[in-house]
């Protein structure tokens, strides 16, 4: 019987992104706090004759509108066959859940999730720096994917500092089911205020608005597609929810709640509000 290894490819929520500062090369520098969700994608990989890549899920129609080359699973198997010695192959199972473009990681996280599955099933031992520069290559967030636990970010997504979070957090996510692309709201952003470096973080609950902590790209982002400002408007005036905010570069807003019943309540409201909406209730890892 041939070898099956499943990864989770969970959602990256930044529960903060702070802009401080910018590269000669156009890059951001970021200061942000990434979590991940129960709630993702799933790679599956089995060896096999040929490399092939096999996509299910509500949004594989949407994948399949990408070409091969800009598929980051696709991209990270055909790194990690150089470092196979006969040229390796093997089947991926991509069961795609998340949506595209939308600020939650999922083509990073899949490229992650790939790189952890076919590391172990062609069994290749590459140091730990060697992974994540793979990973960085193929995107600036697929570093902290494939770190995976709640971590600072910092730099263009290539400084990792891991955090202790240890109180449960339950999660509502919403996306308009518009694809949003990053270096579209990077070239919209214009920095208003100089921010500093977070220097610790322990819990949730302080990191509200009126600490200073918030997302920096939303304003570009709402000026591409309106509806997220009124998504967000909508998540704040949900029973409990603590913190409503952006993820990333957009599109998709988060609400965090203390309690799940809140959080599925929330769930319930923001469904009937947006019925063409992608919309999940979910906890932190
Ligand atoms: O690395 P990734 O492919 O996700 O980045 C997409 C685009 O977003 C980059 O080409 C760049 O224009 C912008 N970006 C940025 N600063 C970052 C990450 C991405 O300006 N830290």
């Amino acid at each position: 019987m041939t070898e099956k290894i499943i990864v989770h490819a969970p959602a990256k929520i930044n529960l903060f992104l702070h802009v401080i500062g910018k590269r000669t090369d156009g890059y951001h520098l970021l200061d942000s706090l990434v979590v991940f969700t129960e709630y993702g994608d799933v790679i599956e990989v089995e060896e096999s004759d040929d490399l092939s890549l096999i996509v299910s899920g509500a949004y594989a129609n949407s994948l399949s509108a990408i070409r091969p080359e800009n598929n980051l699973v696709w991209k990270a198997a055909l790194t990690l066959q150089k470092y196979t010695r006969e040229r390796k192959a093997a089947t991926i199972r991509l069961t795609k859940n998340l949506p595209l473009a939308s600020g939650i990681g999922g083509g990073s996280a899949d490229a992650a999730a790939t790189i952890k599955a076919l590391t172990k099933l062609w069994k290749l031992n590459l140091p730990n720096e060697e992974l994540y520069k793979i990973a960085l290559e193929l995107g600036s967030d697929v570093p902290i994917c494939l770190y995976g636990e709640p971590a600072l970010m910092r730099g263009i997504g290539d400084d990792i500092t891991p955090v202790e979070l240890t109180e449960p957090a339950y999660i509502v996510l919403i996306n308009p089911n518009i694809l949003l692309a990053t270096a579209e709201v990077f070239q919209s952003f214009s920095s208003k205020t100089q921010r500093k470096s977070v220097a610790h973080i322990d819990s949730f609950s302080g990191l509200t608005d009126e600490f200073g902590y918030g997302n920096d790209l939303e304003e570009a982002a709402i000026s591409k597609l309106p509806i997220i400002a009124k998504m967000l408007d909508s998540l704040r005036t949900t029973k409990s929810c603590f913190i409503a905010r952006m993820s990333g570069s957009g599109a998709t807003c988060f609400a965090l709640y203390h309690d799940k019943q809140a959080s599925e309540n929330a769930l319930k409201e923001l469904q009937k509000i947006y019925p063409q909406a992608w919309c999940v209730a979910t906890h932190i890892l």
